[in-house]
């Protein structure tokens, strides 16, 4: 049964900017930017658009729409929706089971052992494995993109200090590796990203998070497009544009189609109940395909503008564009700082990247949280002060070995020992787990649990409430702005909305999200 006091969104407008806040991150200010310049410019654009709308839209309106009916935390929606005794869940168990004896055999101690406890869980949990998974993956992601948030506060703090003054590329990668890898500094700005983030989800929905996301999203829409003419204004300018949106097929390969759709799920926040604790907070009047398509275009928007405010002043002034962190932290301040007003623009562009970062931080806290207040019936103070610190500490680790294990060699020598892992340090190591493997797993079980155990009906059922054209209206009926006309006939209805993304959910998601990761996983 819902909860009555469940806390509830003011406004549908602060429901849709919270949820745009929480895509809306890292993801979008670098990353989009970065991947698309490096696969083929327009072209990936295009291809990333439509996963957006064939996988990453009938998705969200998965999460949205378990979230809202059952009003809980990933971990308790699940629960409540799955059926007593399922099959599929124990077929699940049993594979999962199988291939760690398998590891067994094979000697791999750690993941043998962790695939064994997965198997015992999955029996005993049934779906709501699939919550915990979320839950798990907000913790990981969080304690790592907190680092990253530490950085750009680390980088506002310089800017004001005046450390920032940079004549070429490699000062400004000295500078960069110089700060990430001393600890002192790359931990107390990560407390501190970790206290702003604790301090907006502890106030609560809707004077915390909702009021937080009603000022910083316009402000950051209004800073990226100031950036944007400042940008496009430039001498030299139009080589930036012409790399950004020319779009070059030659570029294209599978690979860029599964990098184009893992990137759309990292960036839609999907695939760990982000979107559907938020769809939690919800009461039966919102139009969940509306918000669904409000919150998907504020995301893709975003992202657009974000490569037109970037690689325009990286032409302009000759740098190049580089990958990920680098991209924002060596080359945009030694850009701008060419420019008049350096300082002030560098400042401008790592607010923008803070209140992005932000926004998306504490919808992956409030995940945490919200399982913690569900499950435990902890308050809302003691499960945020709680998970927070938890995130902190875990954090803690990414922070210290960025640059390398030095700090920590015992724990580099558990994840040899234990799991193999040989790459990278934590960071990477966090970073892999949550991105590659748990958002995509995450995302295949929501859409199969989705269409094939809670049922289309059911879910349809729930989406009409609040949007009842979504299941009533023929398609084609709905895009020729008929449907108020007299004539039209529901009955005869076979191709509506809900039919479509019925289909996309049950077949659509699974296989492509499937798809993309036995890729990951280096199984195609
Ligand atoms: N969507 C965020 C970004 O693009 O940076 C990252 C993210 C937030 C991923 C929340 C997952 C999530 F649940």
């Amino acid at each position: 049964m819902p909860d009555n006091k469940r806390e509830h969104w003011g406004s549908s407008l602060g429901f849709i900017l919270a949820a745009a806040g929480s895509a809306v991150g890292l993801g979008n200010i670098w990353k989009f930017p970065y991947v698309t310049g490096e696969n083929g410019g327009g072209a990936f654009v295009l291809i990333y658009l439509l996963c957006i709308l064939l996988i990453g839209f009938p998705l969200m309106l998965a999460e949205l729409t378990i979230g809202r009916k059952t009003q809980k935390n990933p971990i308790g929606a699940f629960r409540d929706l799955m059926p007593k005794n399922c099959m599929v869940a124990h077929l699940i168990g049993i594979a999962v089971g199988f291939t760690g004896l398998l590891l067994f055999a094979f000697k791999q101690w750690g993941w043998g052992t962790i695939f064994i406890l997965l198997s015992v869980a999955i029996f005993k949990l049934g779906w709501s494995i699939v919550g915990y998974m979320g839950v798990f993956c907000g913790f990981v992601i969080l304690s790592f993109y907190s680092v990253v948030g530490g950085w750009v506060i680390g980088y506002i703090v310089e800017i004001l200090r005046g450390t920032i003054n940079f004549e070429t590329t490699a000062q400004a990668k000295d500078f960069f590796v110089g700060n990430i890898g001393n600890p002192v500094w790359s931990v107390s700005y990560h407390i501190i990203f970790m206290i702003a983030c604790i301090a907006l989800v502890m106030s609560g929905l809707k004077k915390g998070i909702e009021l937080s996301s009603k000022i910083l999203m316009p402000v950051l829409l209004g800073l990226l497009i100031i950036l944007i003419i400042r940008g496009i204004s430039l001498p030299g300018a139009k080589a930036g544009i012409t790399f950004y949106l020319s779009p070059d097929f030659s570029k294209i390969t599978g690979e860029t189609v599964l990098i184009a759709l893992g990137h759309a799920f990292f960036s839609l926040s999907l695939g760990m109940g982000a979107i559907l604790t938020y769809g939690s907070y919800l009461d039966k009047k919102q139009n969940l395909y509306k918000s669904t398509l409000s919150i998907v275009a504020l995301d893709t928007i975003i992202a657009l503008l974000a490569g037109l405010a970037m690689f325009p002043a990286v032409f302009a002034y000759g740098g190049s564009p580089e990958a990920g962190p680098g991209l924002v932290f060596q080359v945009i301040p030694t850009v701008f700082n060419k420019m008049p007003a350096g300082s002030f623009w560098i400042f401008v562009f790592f607010f923008l990247i803070f209140i992005a970062a932000l926004t998306s931080a504490i919808s992956l806290l409030e995940v945490v949280t919200s399982a913690m207040m569900d499950e435990l019936k902890f308050s809302r103070h003691l499960a945020t002060l709680t998970s927070g610190i938890l995130i902190i500490l875990l954090g803690l680790l990414s922070a210290v070995s960025v640059t390398g294990w030095e700090n920590i060699p015992w724990v580099e020598t558990v994840m040899v020992k234990l799991f193999n892992c040989k790459q990278g340090n934590f960071f990477d190591v966090a970073d892999n787990l949550a991105s590659n493997w748990l958002l995509p797993l995450g995302g295949m079980f929501i859409s199969i649990f989705t269409g094939w155990i809670w049922g289309t009906t059911y879910a349809i059922k729930e989406i009409r409430e609040g949007s009842p054209e979504f299941a009533n209206v023929n398609i084609f009926v709905l895009l020729a702005g008929l449907k108020d006309d007299p004539k039209h006939n529901p009955e005869k209805v076979t191709w509506t909305l809900a039919t479509t993304w019925g289909i996309f959910i049950r077949f659509l998601s699974p296989v492509a999200v499937t798809i993309a990761f036995l890729y990951t996983i280096g199984w195609i």
